[in-house]
């Protein structure tokens, strides 16, 4: 199998640049991205029920996105063509349009660049992938899901929240955390940091284990 196919960018690596077009013109990825947060995902094709759905659920939380100062940026291995066939027959049939832009790979380049093109699940159309990037242009969490199950948008969203209150709070956020709910401060580094949150008001299992409110 082709090497390129396995290129893979992992958490904490800066997102990769590429130059494509999309269904709202040419993008420099770089330059797009720049100080705001992006969310970059791909579907495995147009015109397939489950990406649909998908693809309309972000579409209709465009603005909740915009609102938490983050981008949507779509992908597929399908021409220029039938991204805007599709946007148009979703608008027609669902009344939804989906905004945001949707890069034509058709020559598999972001694709292989992201490690999108997983080919024991399909050697033509990406997976389900989903990349936070940071406004510093840091890929900060990944999510892959195989072509025959749609994603949970509700944990994309909690996921954005969570990288977004982590940098704002310096906190880590403990299983299913939501917003309004406690947050884990880091765990002391010295004794003296330890013998401080002993003594400190936060709501403790132990030293390691301290929570409070932001
Ligand atoms: C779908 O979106 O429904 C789909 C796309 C590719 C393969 C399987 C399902």
């Amino acid at each position: 199998m082709d090497q390129e196919f396995f290129t893979m960018p992992r958490i904490g690596d800066m997102a990769p640049d590429f130059k494509a077009m999309t269904t709202q013109g040419m993008m420099q990825f770089s330059e797009h991205i720049k100080g705001s947060w992006t969310i970059l995902f791909s579907h495995p094709a147009d015109f397939t029920p489950v990406c649909t759905t998908e693809m309309t659920g972000f579409a209709l939380l465009e603005d909740d996105f915009k609102a938490m100062n983050t981008k949507l940026v779509g992908l597929s291995i399908d021409s220029i063509h039938s991204h805007i066939a599709w946007v148009h027959n979703v608008k027609e049939k669902m009344g939804i349009l989906m905004k945001f832009p949707i890069i034509a790979d058709i020559d598999m380049k972001v694709a292989k660049l992201y490690g999108m093109l997983q080919p024991g699940e399909s050697e033509t159309a990406a997976v389900r992938a989903v990349f936070f990037i940071d406004p510093s242009g840091k890929i900060r969490l990944i999510m892959y899901y195989p072509l025959n199950v749609g994603r949970n948008m509700d944990e994309i969203i909690r996921a954005l929240q969570a990288l977004q209150a982590a940098d704002l709070h310096k906190v880590a956020l403990p299983l299913n955390w939501r917003p309004g709910e406690m947050v884990i401060v880091p765990p002391p580094k010295t004794v003296d940091e330890m013998e401080e949150r002993i003594k400190s008001n936060y709501e403790m299992v132990d030293f390691y284990l301290a929570k409070k409110k932001i």
